[in-house]
Order: C-alpha cells, then sequence, then structure tokens
C-alpha cells in the first residue's frame, strides 16, 4: 500500500499505515471564506429541500440516539449517531436526495416553484396527467436506487435501475418491489454509471445519479441539498440532548455526496468554528483519500471490483460537487479495512448500559468500528491526537443504513463472518 501511497506524491511523513486503516490530514485545508462556496448548503437552500420532505405523509425526523455508556467506554464525552435506519421505511438515508431531485426535475419541467408542489399535489392525478410517463434512470449498489424506485412508484412514473456486478439479490429484490425494472450488470459501480447515462440518452430517460461530473451537476446538487435535511435535523436535536453541536463528524464516503452535502451544511452553517470533519472509506474504493494523499487539488479515481462488504462505500469516482467541499474544509481522510465495518456493526447492535440499539448495516457501521480503533490502537494516537479526540468530544455519525442485506448482516452479527478480532 504505501509503494502506492509514495507514487502519489505525498510527502511520506503525513500518511501512518495501522493495519490496513490508514489516515491522511488534509494538506488542502482553506480557511473559511477561501474554499469551494458553500452557498448551495447554505441553510436557506437546505430548509427548501426540507421543507418538501415535511409535506411526506411518512415524514418524520430520524431518531439522533446519545450512546452514552459507549462514549464513557471510548473516552470521550457524547457519541451522537442519527440513525437514518428509520428513514421513510427504506432502511437507509439515500430516498432524501433521489426524491428532492426529482421534485425540483418535475418543478421545473412544470415551470413552477417547488413551493406549490408538496408531496400530495406532485402525486396527484393531475400533476401526473400533466406530466405523462417519465422513465427516472439510475445506478445504484441498492439504498440510491431503492429511494428513486420509491419516488418514481409514489409519482406514477417508471424507474430503470442498474446495479453493478456482485449486487446483493435481497437489495435488487426489493427494487423491483417498488416496481422498478431493476438488473445487475457485470460493470463496476463507475462503469454501470456511464452505461446508464449513455443508456438515458438513448431512450430520454432522466438520468437521477448521485455522483456528478464536469457538466452534469444540477440533479447532483439537488440529491445533496435532499442529504442536507438530515444535518439539519441534527442541529435541532443536538442541544436537545445536551450538546451545543459536534465537535467532531464522522462521514463515511462512497463518491462523497453524503460527506459533500455534510460538510458544507456544517462548513456554511459554523465557518470558521465548524467542527472537524473526517472522511472514511473502505479501503477497496478509497478515491477520496488517494486524492488527499496527491494533494494537488485534483480527484484521483480506483478502479476494478472494489470488493468490499461495504456495498454503498464502493465507489472509485469522486462525486466533483463533493469533492470541492471535502477537499476544502473537512480536516482528515482515512481508509478502512472490512473489519472495521463489522465492528461497528457489532458495537451498534450489542449496546452497552443503557444505549438505545442501532441495527447498522456495512456502509453504516464504519465510522463506529473507527472509534472503536481510535480508543483502542496505540497506533492511531497520532490521528487521534491530530484530531484533538479526548473526554470533552462530542463525536456525531451517521448510521446511514440498517440491515439493508439482512442476510449479510446475521452472518457477520451473528455468525462471526469477517472477523473483528484483534489479530
Ligand atoms: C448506506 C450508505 N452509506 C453511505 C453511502 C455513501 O454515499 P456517497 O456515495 O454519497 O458517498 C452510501 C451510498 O450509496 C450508502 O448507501
Amino acid at each position: 500500500m504505501s509503494k502506492q501511497i509514495i507514487t502519489t506524491g505525498q510527502a511520506p511523513e503525513e500518511i501512518v499505515p495501522y493495519a490496513r486503516i490508514e489516515w491522511v490530514k488534509n494538506r488542502m485545508l482553506k480557511e473559511y471564506g477561501e474554499g469551494t462556496s458553500t452557498a448551495l448548503f447554505h441553510k436557506t437552500e437546505i430548509a427548501k429541500a426540507r421543507a418538501f420532505h415535511r409535506t411526506f405523509p411518512d415524514y418524520r425526523p430520524t431518531p439522533l440516539h446519545s450512546l452514552k455508556s459507549l462514549a464513557k467506554t471510548l473516552g470521550v464525552g457524547g457519541i451522537y449517531v442519527k440513525d437514518e435506519s428509520h428513514r421513510f421505511g427504506l432502511n437507509a438515508f439515500k430516498a432524501l436526495g433521489g426524491s428532492y431531485a426529482v421534485a425540483r426535475y418535475l418543478a421545473q419541467h412544470l415551470n413552477r416553484d417547488l413551493n406549490e408542489l408538496p408531496f400530495p399535489v406532485l402525486t396527484s392525478p393531475e400533476i401526473k396527467a400533466q406530466l405523462g410517463e417519465i422513465t427516472f434512470a439510475t445506478t445504484t449498489d441498492g439504498n440510491h436506487g431503492r429511494g428513486l424506485a420509491w419516488t418514481s412508484r409514489q409519482l406514477k412514473q417508471k424507474a430503470v435501475v442498474y446495479m453493478p456486478k456482485g449486487s446483493s439479490l435481497y437489495r435488487l429484490e426489493k427494487i423491483r418491489a417498488e416496481g422498478a425494472e431493476a438488473w445487475i450488470t457485470d460493470l463496476n459501480y463507475d462503469d454501470a454509471v456511464r452505461m446508464t447515462a449513455a443508456k438515458a440518452a438513448e431512450n430520454g430517460w432522466v438520468f437521477v445519479q448521485d455522483t456528478s461530473w464536469e457538466g452534469y451537476e444540477e440533479i447532483p446538487t439537488w440529491i445533496m441539498q435532499g442529504y442536507g435535511t438530515m444535518a439539519a435535523e441534527v442541529t435541532e436535536q443536538m442541544p436537545e440532548l445536551g450538546a451545543d453541536k459536534p465537535t467532531h463528524v464522522f462521514v463515511q464516503a462512497g463518491v462523497g455526496a453524503f460527506a459533500g452535502a455534510v460538510q458544507g451544511y456544517f462548513a456554511s452553517l459554523f465557518r470558521g468554528s465548524r467542527p472537524q470533519t473526517i472522511v472514511v472509506e473502505a479501503n477497496k474504493a478509497a478515491c477520496l483519500f488517494r486524492s488527499a494523499v496527491a494533494a494537488d487539488g485534483k480527484p484521483r479515481v480506483v478502479g476494478g471490483d472494489m470488493d468490499t462488504i461495504m456495498a454503498g462505500l464502493a465507489c472509485g469516482e469522486p462525486n466533483l460537487i463533493g469533492w470541492r467541499m471535502l477537499r476544502d474544509y473537512s480536516d482528515m481522510f482515512i481508509s478502512c479495512p472490512d473489519e472495521i465495518a463489522a465492528k461497528g456493526m457489532r458495537i451498534l447492535g450489542n449496546p452497552l448500559g443503557r444505549d438505545s440499539k442501532v441495527i447498522s448495516g456495512e456502509s453504516g457501521a464504519v465510522t463506529t468500528g473507527l472509534l472503536w480503533a481510535f480508543a483502542h490502537d496505540e497506533r492511531l494516537s497520532e490521528a487521534r491526537a491530530a484530531l484533538g479526540l479526548h473526554e470533552n468530544s462530542h463525536i456525531l455519525l451517521f448510521n446511514t443504513e440498517g440491515d439493508t442485506d439482512p442476510v449479510k448482516y446475521r452472518k457477520i452479527v451473528w455468525d462471526g463472518e469477517i472477523s473483528s478480532a484483534a489479530r
């Protein structure tokens, strides 16, 4: 691994290999105001997304759990887990993005303001008659596709969903159960995205992808603004739990849309006094980490199969909008092996003391596993010190999914697959 890293040209002393957890401080960090504009994630923009989400009959803020016993055990002031397994009955946060992007697209198409199109209006027969038949297309490891399929079904529209090779059959069936046409391809995530974009252009479908590149930014921006609802809920919920705001936020990343949205929101809200943000990836798909190591401001790409249990994080090409936010305002980038995610699933599913039980899937749990590693392995002490993690730290984590593949969940949590015991 270090060989690979050195070829990207970073100063070697910035990298500390820890088993296969690696970390790098962000050497591109900017003062607020000197970096990329965070205007897209300003609270007024996020308030629009949230106002739309509030019109859903199933809308409820997801719980924010304060895991006091875990915090005490790990030697920090507080651990707060935003539990997105409760979002819209879909077991993951993703529908926040797809639904808002589709709504913004339709409002634009109808030449109306989204204010006038709350969910009951948007799903009404009158609007359907005006819209006719529209097909939304995407690529997904599961969660985004299910969210888009769910949105399309509610709007009486069609969805076509492609999945990368190796995707879970259970997740495929969940997407089909929402009425979408869905297939598992023999391509990796990023190649499947390119194929879907081409098919959408060929067939006149609306391509709703949760990643972005030069020239494809509008829909991904709406998706990211939709994710902002989560962060906005957190800023209301933390004071209710006795903490003003987090001192540290750990955000897991695939393409970095979710992480970039949370980063953009907190940077815009708290500016110079924003929490420290730590971007966490699967080591098989650590494109943002590699980009941070290269430290020349340009995103790096990881190819190949990216076989990790963290299916939601198995993306090798950064989202451009997300990358800009993370590059300019995040403090550290970390690459984690599967065992860390498995450890997090076990910790959250088997709470200490009176802590709430949190069912967390592979991509949801990695940050909790990492926090455990920070507390237990001296080889991470330099990283811990660099972040100033101590007994007064109030740490925010996002459980971005529940057991979205329940068979796999039980294999890991019940049967001990992917052992996280010390070696
Ligand atoms: C459960 C879960 N967590 C995190 C992510 C990462 O989101 P992003 O690809 O925007 O980085 C995903 C993406 O699919 C996901 O499904």
